[in-house]
Formats: C-alpha cells, structure tokens, sequence
C-alpha cells in the first residue's frame, strides 16, 4: 500500500546534494536565460485553467531530471495511485484519503458508482438544492457560517475569491474565532427571522466551533427565534452530536476527507450558496480537471510535481525557509491562509510515517498579502534582506471592474515585482543595490472564476501531497494541534478558581496577573 522510498535514502538524493554542492557560488538566473534562448519554454507549462512559468526558479533542465529522479525513486506515482484507488495512507488515523472523490463526476455512460461515489453524489445533490431553497427564500438575507481551520479557511477564502459570481440578496458571514468580539460584532447586525446560522464542523466537537454554534443558538432564541429547524443547519461527519445539539437539518460527508481538503464537501454550502449549484458544480470540475492531470500526466509534465520539487530543491537543498504568496487580485485576499493550513498543517511534520525523527526539513513557512499591498510592507526584505524567500505569484489576466487603467497597472506591478527580484540592479551605493539572482513563479490564471479557483485549488493540494510523499510523512494528521487543545481545556477553569498548582512558573504568574485586571 505504501511502499515509498524516504528521499534520503534513494540516490537521487545523494546526486541532489552533489549538484548543489557543485553550483560552487550558485546558480545564476540572469545567466540561464543568456545561456538557453529556450528556457521560458522548458520552464513553463499549461496546466487545466493555470499556467505557471517556473523559469524564474533556480533550476535548469539538467537539475529538474535529477529532481525527477528523486520522485521516481520515492515512489511517488505508485503513492499517488494509492490515495486514488482509496488506499488508508493516513497510517496514523488508519483512514482513506479521499477528497477527489468529492470532485469526481458521475460515470459517463450511466453506470454503477462505487458506494462512497453515490454517497458523495446524493449529499451533493441535497446539499445544492438545499443551497438553490435558501438562494430564492427572500426572507433569508444573511447567512453566517461557524466553524474554523479547516471548516473556515476553504469557503471563507472561496466565497471571497468567488465574490464576483455571489447571489446580490445574500449577505455572508464567517466566525471563526473564539474570540467574542467577533461573533458579538457579527450578530449585532443580524435579525433572527432573516438570518441562517451554518454550523461547520467535521467532529461537531472543535470548542471555538461549539462555543461559538451555543452562543449563536442563545442569541438566535433571546431574540425569539423559535424555528431551529428553519434557522440551522449542520455540515459534519458527526450527525448525532448535531442533532443532540438541536439541529435537524444536516449534511455529512465521511471521515476520509480531511478538514483542510473538506471545502469540497458539505463544508462548501457556503460557496455553493453563494454561487448557486451550477458555479458549485463547475468549481468541482476545475479540480477534477487538474486531478487528472495529476492522474494522467507523466511526472516531467506534471504541474503539482514539478511545484513540489521546486519547493523540495530549495528547503531541502537550498536551506529556504519560508515561501512568500502573493495574490495579485484582491479577491484572493484569504488565499496565503488558506495555504498555510494546507501546506503547514499537511506537512509541519518532523518524523516520517514510522514515527522516526527525521534528519532533513519538512514544510516552510508560508505568508504573505495581495499585491500590490505587499509590495508597500515587506517587499523591502524579499528585495534587498539577508534570506531568499521564494515568492509565488497569482496573476488573473482580466478582471471584473470597468476602472479604466488599474488592471494593468497591477498586471505590470506583478511582472515587475518578478523582474526586480531575478534581474536585480547594480549600484556601488550598497543602499540602492539590488542582488537579484531571487526566484519566482509566477501561476496565471486567464480569469477568477469557480472553474479556475477549483482548479488552482487542487493543483495546490497535490503539490502538497508529492512533498509529503518525498518526505515519507503523513500529511493527512495534524496530532500537532492537539496539546495546545488540551492545556487550554485544563487552564479555562483556572482563570475562575485561580488555582495556579502545578503549573509552570510564567504560566502561573500571568495567570495570576489575568485575574487581577478581570
Ligand atoms: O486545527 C485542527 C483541526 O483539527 C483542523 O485540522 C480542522 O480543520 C479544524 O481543527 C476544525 O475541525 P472541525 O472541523 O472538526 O471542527
């Protein structure tokens, strides 16, 4: 089932290391491009709805083969076959890793779907006539979506990205954060009669999500609502615990879809509410296009692997720590978080699949804002600071607007940005000096729409896998999250009692110093 090489142990790993070691003071962009009139086309690729031009990486022909190497020996196109034919590859939670499924259509001749397929197709089928109900109910004028991570990230980031394509009469609103204030500020401007409440969450038992979900429920009653059926709505694995809460109306998807893969899922009714079910049902062909893609296509034409061997190149080999996102669109404002759960989350891992500690780097940091804000804030640093952060760009060829000047203006700023950072510029005034030599890859998408996002979605989560699956780790668990959890759980009451007992020295003390401002 997994029959995957760790990547230290292949001797593409071993040539890797060799060719770094040979680059003596690096390797040189502006030189590459002199040397190979080629090189854009060699580095560059149509994928399903997303180009990419890679060209601007560290990387030449000869260095993407040895890299390729290294997936071959890994294993990864068996592994990745593994997670299609619904192999448990999350070996710690012993489940499938099936979120595909959720994206993939009905056979096209009629035929019988397997028994999870039909499942997957009759909650879409409900959940999009649930969605198309609330889209034509005029007395619905806001829906609020409760949930986080996972159950947060993905349709908040969509229904922004997505905002273009919204239905004018539904406002939408995500709370995620246990934080009160902002619960308190979103229902401050509700009114019960007219306001949804979707209660997201895989377990039914993350306590943001159920603090949160009572407090909306209490609000909902002190207001005199009365109609709980009417007014909230379920989306979760755990049916019974939705509805000992109270709620009748649920849809439910299977554990084998992790959170941070789950927007596909019935976590996605705000996304298809926004959008109705015909722009829900073509987001999830954009990412069954590129799921076939990475199905289908040979590993040296295959866009999430040539990514993730580009991110493997530079963390492994280059000693990069970070990644910088930059969303020229402002419509992908949530897009560098929605990344860092999916990337940090799938691969912040520090032992392999066995358990064992693992003597090389895993995920980098991932950060970032829309451009051209960026380029206002921290673009001083990815110019002319100490690290080399490689920086993604997203780019959408058109936009939506009528304001004459201001796509190309932004369009320009994006080139420019990636120009600046390869090409550099020469000064003797060390201040005004700019070493280039910086990489970056630059996605082009030809237009933002349910299409393109799934697609762009999906080619993200993939890449993710093939990193994952050259580290030998397994990037479907997250058992990282869970001390933090428990220590909360057992501090809370302690800001009530006081009770200091056992902790630790700071702890305790601003424990102590809490409770003297409460
Ligand atoms: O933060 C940890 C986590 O388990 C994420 O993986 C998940 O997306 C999030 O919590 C929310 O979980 P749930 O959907 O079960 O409320």
């Amino acid at each position: 089932m997994d029959a995957r090489t760790r990547c230290d142990r292949t001797t593409a790993w071993s040539a890797l290391r060799v060719a770094r070691a040979s680059q003596g003071l690096g390797f040189d962009l502006r030189q590459a491009f002199a040397s190979d009139p080629v090189r854009f086309d060699t580095l560059s690729q149509q994928a399903p709805h997303v180009f990419a031009d890679l060209s601007k990486n560290l990387i030449d022909a000869p260095l993407e083969q040895l890299l390729l190497q290294l997936a071959h020996d890994c294993g990864v196109s068996a592994y990745r076959d593994a997670m299609f034919a619904g192999a448990p590859i999350n070996n710690t939670e012993h489940r499938a890793v099936r979120h595909v499924l959720l994206r993939t259509p009905r056979p096209s001749d009629g035929g019988p779907m397997e028994p999870a397929l039909a499942e997957v197709h009759a909650t879409l089928e409900a959940m999009l006539a649930y969605a198309e109900r609330l889209r034509q109910d005029a007395a619905i004028t806001d829906v609020v979506h409760i949930g986080i991570g996972g159950s947060d990230l993905g349709p908040q980031m969509a229904v922004r990205a997505l905002d273009a394509f919204a239905h004018v009469g539904k406002r939408l609103h995500f709370v995620s954060n246990v934080d009160g204030h902002e619960l308190d500020a979103t229902l401050g401007a509700l009114a019960p009669d007219s306001t949804v409440f979707l209660i997201a969450s895989k377990t039914f038992t993350t306590v943001e999500t159920m603090t949160n979900a009572a407090s909306a429920k209490r609000w909902f009653q002190a207001q005199g609502g009365r109609d709980i059926a009417r007014h909230f709505c379920a989306l979760t694995t755990n049916v019974e615990a939705a509805h000992r809460f109270g709620i009748a109306t649920t849809f439910g998807f299977r554990d084998w879809v992790g959170g941070r893969y789950s927007l596909w899922s019935a976590i996605g009714l705000p996304i298809a509410i926004a959008i109705g079910a015909d722009g829900f049902r073509a987001f999830l062909a954009g990412a069954h296009a590129m799921d076939e893609h990475f199905r289908s296509a040979p590993l040296a034409h295959n866009l999430p692997v040539r990514l993730a061997l580009i991110d493997i190149w530079y963390r492994n080999f280059c000693g990069f720590t970070s990644r910088s996102i930059a969303p020229y669109h402002s419509a992908l404002a949530r897009w560098p978080a929605f990344l860092q759960q999916l990337e940090m989350e799938s691969n912040g891992k520090r032992v392999d699949r066995h358990g064992i500690a693992l003597p090389f780097d895993t995920a980098p940091v991932l950060w970032g804002e829309p451009g051209t804000n960026g380029q206002h804030a921290y673009f001083q640093m990815l110019h002319q600071g100490t690290d080399i952060v490689p920086v993604e760009f997203v780019v959408v060829k058109t936009q939506r607007h009528a304001l004459e000047g201001h796509h190309d203006l932004l369009l320009a700023n994006a080139l420019a940005q990636a120009q600046a950072l390869m090409v550099g510029q020469r000064d003797d005034d060390g201040h005004r000096h700019f070493p280039g030599n910086r990489p970056s890859t630059v996605l082009l998408l030809d237009t933002l729409d349910p299409t393109s996002l799934g697609a762009l979605i999906a080619l993200q989560e993939h890449r993710v896998f093939v990193s994952g699956a050259i580290w030998g780790i397994d990037s479907f668990d997250q058992w990282g999250v869970e001390l933090g959890k428990q220590l909360a759980t057992a501090i809370a009451p302690r800001l009530h009692s006081g009770d200091v007992s056992g902790l630790d020295g700071s702890t305790a003390g601003l424990l102590r110093r809490l409770r003297q401002l409460q």
